[in-house]
């Protein structure tokens, strides 16, 4: 398959996605966190081709990306009332809601649970091709399976070129890494997959406590040990003995800092990324592809800040690190 490359700009390309969409055909897409593989949520042969082009096991999850929120009703079972609050301060927005799904969702979407993933993006190009087109999308992040998510459209055909109808190109994402997965259940609230938006930034709209568990259920597939990873093998060294071990392994041929202690230091591909939470996120992805592209082998990664508000990118960047599980 030859994948279009459309451009969001063009009135004549952004129409062409939504008629590919509407023909059940996968064209990834901009998010303002990571670009998403679409497919028309209400037809589960498309989305059945989303688990063939990236690889997935059929059982993980998709979420169901909305372009209003009128279109809630038709995804899940019956709306909490939990929902305004937290849709009023986060719609659009980097927040995927966990529902009891309504009957009529097909277990494709689903991977056969009884509950549903929703959120509503916060980028315009997607958000007015899901209003115009009056369809709501089930997306992944456009990447081959265990892969690195990516952040703009040429990161996007690096993984899917040949395996997707077309990508439409909105510009680099503005988060750039996936968005908060938040249960909200009788008693407590639970982040399955830390993101943008911290505990601490939900909790006010709550009745109830937000808390993160340490283990999640395998399905989450986002959660798998193994996930996020860059073709480099990634190791993760604190700043202060950060020189010392690249200087102890001459096989290490990238670097990725923040600190400025750190800004000169010496290896042959160093990146250097801003030192805020939003400056990092937003290049960390775009980075680790970079330096794949480099050929970079072995590379050592400064330790994030150990603070709360930083437990998205820890998250992201433990998984990059992890061995492989043995086959099994
Ligand atoms: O920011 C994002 O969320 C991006 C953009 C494209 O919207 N999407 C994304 O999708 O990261 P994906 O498939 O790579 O990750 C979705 C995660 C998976 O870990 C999946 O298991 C979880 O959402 N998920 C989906 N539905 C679920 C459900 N009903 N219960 C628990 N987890 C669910
Ligand atoms: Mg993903």
């Amino acid at each position: 398959m030859k994948t279009e490359i459309l451009n969001a700009l063009f009135a004549a390309d952004f129409q062409r996605a939504g008629k590919l969409l509407t023909a059940g055909e996968l064209v990834a897409v901009p998010t303002e966190t990571v670009y998403g593989l679409a497919a028309d949520a209400g037809n589960p042969e498309a989305v059945a081709k989303i688990f063939a082009a990236k690889q997935r096991p059929r059982n993980h999850p998709l979420i169901t990306h909305i372009g209003s929120i009128e279109q809630l009703s038709l995804w899940v079972k019956e709306i909490p009332d939990w929902v305004s609050p937290l849709a009023d301060a986060f719609w659009p927005g980097p927040l995927t809601l966990i529902f009891e799904r309504h009957p009529s969702v097909s277990d494709v979407i689903t991977g056969g649970l009884p509950s549903i993933g929703v959120r509503m993006p916060d980028h315009p190009v997607l958000l007015s091709l899901l209003q115009q087109f009056d369809i709501a999308v089930a997306a992944p992040s456009a990447n081959p399976y265990q892969k690195l998510s990516p952040t703009s459209a040429a990161q996007v055909l690096s993984g899917l070129d040949g395996k997707i109808a077309a990508v439409l190109d909105g510009g680099n994402c503005g988060v750039g890494t996936e968005s908060t997965i938040l249960r909200v259940g009788e008693d407590k609230a639970e982040i399955l997959r830390s993101g943008p938006l911290s505990a601490e930034d939900l909790q006010p709209y709550l009745p109830v406590p937000v808390i993160t568990p340490q283990s999640h259920h395998q399905a989450v597939s986002g959660n798998k040990k193994v996930h996020y990873q860059p073709n480099a093998k990634v190791v993760i060294c604190p700043t202060p003995t950060f020189a010392a071990t690249l200087a102890a392994e001459p096989e290490t041929t990238g670097a990725l800092v923040y600190s400025s202690s750190l800004h000169g230091i010496n290896c042959r591909q160093r990146l250097i990324l801003p030192c805020d939470h939003q400056g990092y996120s937003q290049a960390l992805y775009a980075s680790l592809h970079a330096l794949d592209g480099k050929g970079v082998h072995k590379l050592l990664v400064e330790a994030p800040p150990l603070l709360p508000s930083w437990a998205d990118i820890w998250d992201r960047l433990s998984r990059a690190a992890a061995e492989s599980a043995p086959a099994a």
